[in-house]
């Protein structure tokens, strides 16, 4: 009953915010410094209007989406989200769940607090997000264990360098390591729902949240200091890394936090099959461009390499927006979280339909038949300057 309220993906960030304790809904909402790039990932799409083409018979659309051999119902996703399993009761299960049944692909993230294993058994189709260790041996072991799961898509994100600037998150009361504090605790005692279905859930079922994926982290609690160790050790990486996990990595390899059209032709050339275009939700270098300003010249340069994207998806013209710029696929990070924490399965399968009905309504005035036919149609330009 609560879910029919929410008729939007943005009616999930207000619901989610009296739903959670604050420090974990800090953490959730947080983007990095002045929020800029954040802005800027929703603004750019604002930057777009669309020519619709009217009398087409599009009484039998369809926006099913084919990608690494794989057919999806809709041409969007879940964007991996680390620590869901704090949000919503093993949050990972949750969303690969909703997703499976959706038939839309989710990215378990590298961060999480559910071993990757339990994710693959339960959701075959799951893609795999990594954080790659430091060194040769560790990401050798990494790539084995994700093998060994059964994943068959791996996602390697590599716009995490260094942590990003605390600050925001802090001013929320989130910290990692995740610190108690009166205020921690009383924020949960006055969110029953969290504290029964989440939180002492979790402790009574599976014990303390631990790090599960992470190579420096696997084991330690949220609570211990050793979770700084796993970001400290990322600066050194390199293209002779990428190089290391592609020999190693039988299934498809994706790169995720590319913004430039050299690093994109780079990575086709060491041999990914596909890359995410994103900024981390504004999350980690703020000032960095919107991914959609990118998304163009991307799409023109490599051609033949599936581009996707990430940062600022709301809204089924959002979704057709980045697809006529290039993209075959988008990712949604915090709606879908925030719908995983309110409403469980449920909940990510009720924002699922949201978009997807958004889509179809939209290819519809749009007079789009199949997303094929996308770029093609010429359906989008740039707003021109006022006067
Ligand atoms: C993220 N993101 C992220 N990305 C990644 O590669 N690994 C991760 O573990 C995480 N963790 C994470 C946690 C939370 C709470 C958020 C909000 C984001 C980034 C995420 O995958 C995606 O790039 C952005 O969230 C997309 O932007 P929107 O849709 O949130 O605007």
């Amino acid at each position: 009953r609560r879910l029919r309220r929410l008729l939007s993906l943005d009616d999930f960030e207000p619901a989610a915010r009296r739903h959670l304790p604050r420090p974990v809904f800090g953490y959730m909402v947080a983007a990095a410094e002045t929020r800029r790039s954040l802005h800027a990932n929703r603004s750019a799409f604002a930057d777009y209007e669309f020519l619709p083409r009217v009398l087409v018979d599009v009484s039998g659309r369809t926006q099913e989406t084919n990608l690494f051999g794989q057919r999806y119902a809709s041409p969007f996703g879940l964007a991996p989200l680390g620590l869901s399993a704090l949000s919503t009761y093993r949050g990972d299960l949750v969303m690969a769940a909703a997703a499976a049944r959706a038939g839309v692909p989710m990215i378990m993230s590298g961060s999480s607090l559910i071993p990757m294993e339990q994710v693959a058994a339960q959701a075959p189709d799951a893609w795999f997000q990594a954080y790659l260790p430091g060194d040769e041996a560790g990401i050798e072991a990494l790539i084995d264990r994700v093998i060994r799961a059964g994943f068959r898509t791996l996602v390697l994100t590599v716009d995490t360098q260094v942590p990003p600037n605390p600050e925001n998150t802090a001013r929320m009361g989130f910290s990692a390591p995740l610190r108690p504090s009166a205020r921690l605790a009383w924020d949960g005692l006055i969110r029953p729902r969290w504290l029964f279905g989440t939180f002492l859930r979790t402790l009574l079922l599976h014990g303390l949240p631990h790090f599960e994926n992470n190579y420096a982290t696997r084991g330690a609690p949220i609570l211990s200091g050793s979770v700084l160790r796993d970001f400290s050790e990322r600066g050194h990486l390199s293209w002779r890394h990428f190089a290391q996990v592609r020999k190693q990595w039988p299934g498809k390899l994706v790169l995720k936090g590319v913004l430039r059209v050299e690093d994109a032709c780079i990575a086709r050339d060491a041999g990914a099959d596909g890359i995410i275009v994103s900024n981390h939700g504004g999350r980690q270098l703020d000032g960095a461009i919107a991914p959609l300003r990118m998304l163009p010249d991307i799409a023109n340069a490599c051609a033949d390499l599936p581009v996707m994207l990430d940062g600022g998806v709301r809204r089924g013209t959002d979704v057709l927006k980045a697809l006529a710029l290039g993209a075959r696929m988008v990712f949604v990070g915090r709606p879908f979280g925030y719908a995983a924490a309110i409403g469980g399965e449920a909940g990510v399968r009720h924002a699922i339909g949201l978009l997807a009905k958004e889509v179809s309504r939209d290819m519809a005035m749009l007079g789009l038949r199949s997303l094929e036919e996308i770029r093609a149609a010429d359906i989008l330009r740039p707003c021109r300057p006022a006067g």
